[in-house]
């Protein structure tokens, strides 16, 4: 069936991690209903307490570190090396832990960022470093102009990540199959790729464990857990 699809995207969020130990977002034991998400998720916030946001960003850091692709990375990356190289496939995921790549997915776009690297908030032209520090002790300051030095991440109030939001929508605009995975649907833009696929005619998939916001954009709906389901979805289509 995948010969049916030249053009897949995959999008996906915390839930895809959460069989990796990650926490999600939202929900019970997500980040955002420890963390008061205004302090902790703006950039706003960030740059008015910056030790409060590097507390959090740090604290991720160990854990992700220590977190290891579970079966629904793997599925979606041994998935990629089955296809036909006529066949184009991306994962657009909001996650920021490296844990696409670190399963073997080769075109991965991080609409997010990624935690695990830090840059200047200036902007001053320090390039982004790998950075697994956890600033515990002092706010870090940029190598290069002594601004401040923050994750690499997108923080809410903040544009996503311009390189790969255009590969995204290079991708949709004539996607064939679009699957959502372990996301609940509340950010935006990545919650309105589903309408964007829809109008370019493609089949529509959410695999989560519960309904996401805009469920009924998607065509399908296969509820339960992204590491049992999401294996036995792309098998179905080989
Ligand atoms: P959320 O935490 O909002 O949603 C995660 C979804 O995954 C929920 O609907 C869960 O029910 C579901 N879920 C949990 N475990 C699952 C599992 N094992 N299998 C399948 N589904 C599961 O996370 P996102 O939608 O990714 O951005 O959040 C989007 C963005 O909001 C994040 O990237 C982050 C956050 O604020 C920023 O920080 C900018």
């Amino acid at each position: 069936m995948a010969a049916r699809f030249h053009n897949i995207v995959v999008l996906t969020g915390a839930g895809v991690s959460a069989a990796s130990g990650l926490p999600t977002y939202r929900g019970a034991g997500g980040v955002w209903e420890k963390h008061n998400v205004e302090t902790f998720g703006t950039i706003e916030g960030f740059r008015r307490a910056p030790d409060k946001g590097w507390q959090l960003f740090g604290s991720l850091r160990p854990m992700i570190e220590a977190a290891q692709p579970n079966a629904a990375h793997i599925a979606l990356a041994q998935f990629e090396s089955s296809l036909s190289p006529q066949v184009r496939f991306l994962v657009t995921t909001q996650n920021v832990d490296g844990l696409h790549q670190r399963a073997g997915s080769r075109n991965v776009a991080e609409l997010h960022g990624r935690i695990m690297r830090s840059r200047c908030d200036a902007g001053c032209g320090q390039p982004a470093l790998d950075d697994s520090d956890v600033y515990v002790d002092e706010v870090p300051k940029c190598p290069s102009c002594g601004g401040l030095w923050r994750p690499d991440i997108v923080l809410f109030n903040e544009i996503t990540d311009v390189e790969a939001t255009w590969r995204t929508k290079r991708a949709l605009r004539d996607v064939e199959l679009f699957v959502a995975v372990g996301t609940s649907g509340n950010v935006s833009p990545a919650s309105s790729f589903v309408r964007w696929a829809r109008d370019m005619g493609a089949r529509t998939v959410l695999v989560n464990a519960e309904p996401a916001r805009d469920e009924e954009a998607f065509h399908e709906r296969l509820y339960g857990k992204a590491e049992v389901v999401l294996p036995r979805f792309l098998e179905s289509l080989a």
